[in-house]
């Protein structure tokens, strides 16, 4: 196999393991194409993509490799790549002016690379103009592989994304508007499941399926429930959890979240089962069907499956750990910087605060709201004192979620999705030096104010 073939099947998610990790460098390049995103019918979608498709190519490493992409942007806007949940060092993060330059329009171009300490389904996406950018198809999957990874018969992505579609399936050109800033972000009107609105995803009876899900939408918030399944729940953010079975549950994952679901196929072969998204009151809808083909079941009982094995995660000593308390405010209903001002979209956009203070998308150079020492554990008390829900994110940490929504909770995480007028309690060790960010992942949120800097030194 030439270098070509190697790149383009490694663009597939398809090289050999062993080749794999020996690799050379990965190309990631942005520029416009179009893809049938709606159905067949409607037209195709003028996108923004990554290597010419919606999302973008799965990027798949094994635990312990090193990372090497070329990024190169044909797109007439700026840019950055954000490497969502892992700890890279703080140049490789990808927050333009924070950590490095913007990669330049019509031709920049910018190179990465780091060490994979963590297994996991992580993600990438642009850093700058991120509800345009997103919103235009700029994200894709990155994947490690455990060093030893569950016994599974086939492991599949189900990258979910939200689209505002008018007639013609256009992208309605409405980005950074005050409405959606101020509200829930850009809701859309389209879902899709990699890069296209679904009927049905295949299966076979009797398979044990492996589904990461990704949400790669800027806003929209998912609670899935797998009519007929009761699928493990194995991993959140990317780090293993006790596998929990979700029966009565739902599966709710928030703007830039990650779930890893262990799928016994129990139906018949044959059969339909629905996928169905009731997150918003009044507006719950399939999200497609699992339609089992008409092969005999390929097994018929499972054992629970077991844990997968843990990423060497720094632990917080919670006995020592210092607090600081977070409060993020603003939005409608809420209190908007600015005052009336605010209300009316006189503020430079500005929609949201941290800790009083609204960070404009292009600063990333305000002071940091938090100083915190290098190896030192801390607890941060985010309160959500708005009217909205939002997932707030830190950049180059994992933090273990010690109670959410007034409820104590036992699991690790790079995001925290919070109610309105709620609050959630992190721990972690500030271990990777720099500056980091924290921000809601409400990507219009993010852009009208909702970030801040947190420096570990
Ligand atoms: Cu997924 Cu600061 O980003
Ligand atoms: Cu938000």
């Amino acid at each position: 196999m030439n270098r070509r073939e190697f790149l383009s099947l490694a663009a597939l998610g398809l090289a050999p393991r062993l080749a794999a990790a020996q690799a050379a460098t990965t190309r990631l390049r942005l520029a416009s194409s179009s893809q049938r995103l709606a159905g067949a019918d409607y037209p195709p979608t003028a996108v923004w993509s990554y290597n010419g498709s919606v999302p973008g190519p799965a990027l798949r490493f094994r635990q312990g490799d090193r990372l090497r992409i070329a990024v190169q942007n044909d797109l007439p806007v700026e840019t950055t790549v954000h490497w969502h949940g892992i700890r890279v060092p703080n140049a490789m993060d990808g927050v333009p002016y924070l950590t490095q330059p913007p990669i330049a329009a019509d031709g920049g171009r910018f190179a990465y690379e780091f060490d994979l300490a963590d297994a996991g389904t992580y993600w990438y996406h642009p850093h700058l103009g991120s509800p345009e950018q997103v919103g235009r198809g700029l994200y894709g999957a990155l994947i490690v592989e455990e060093r030893e990874p569950p016994a599974v018969d086939r492991d599949l992505l189900w990258v979910l994304s939200d689209w505002r579609l008018d007639r013609s399936a256009r992208v309605v050109d409405d980005f950074g508007n005050f409405m959606d800033a101020s509200h829930a972000g850009r809701i859309g009107n389209t879902v899709t499941v990699n890069g296209a609105a679904r009927e049905s995803f295949g299966v076979r009876a009797g398979e044990r399926i492996r589904l990461r899900l990704v949400n790669a939408s800027s806003a929209r918030i998912y609670a899935l429930s797998f009519e007929g399944h009761e699928p493990w729940l194995v991993a959140r953010d990317a780090q293993p959890l006790e596998p929990r079975r979700l029966a009565r549950e739902r599966l709710v994952l928030g703007p830039s979240q990650r779930a890893d679901l262990i799928l016994d196929c129990v139906g018949a072969p044959g059969s339909r089962h629905r996928v169905v998204d009731d997150f918003y009151p009044r507006s719950t809808y399939r999200l497609l069907d699992l339609e089992y083909s008409a092969d005999r079941p390929a097994r018929a009982r499972r054992d629970a499956p077991s844990p997968l094995p843990a990423n060497p995660l720094p632990q917080p000593d919670l006995a020592r750990a210092q607090r600081h308390r977070i409060v993020f405010e603003g939005g409608m209903m809420g209190n908007m910087p600015g005052g009336m001002g605010g209300m009316m979209g006189r503020n430079g956009g500005l929609a949201w605060t941290v800790n009083g203070v609204a960070m404009p998308e292009t600063d990333h150079k305000s002071d940091p709201i938090l100083a915190l020492s290098r190896g030192g554990s801390y607890v941060l008390d985010l309160v959500n004192d708005t009217a909205w829900h939002h997932p707030i994110h830190l950049h180059g940490h994992v933090f273990r979620v010690l109670s959410k929504n007034g409820r104590p909770a036992a699991e690790w995480g790079d995001t925290v999705l919070i109610d309105p007028r709620s609050r959630a309690e992190i721990a972690f060790v500030a271990d990777n030096p720099g500056d980091w960010m924290l921000h809601c992942h409400v990507l219009e949120h993010q852009a009208s104010g909702m970030m801040a800097v947190v420096r570990v030194a």
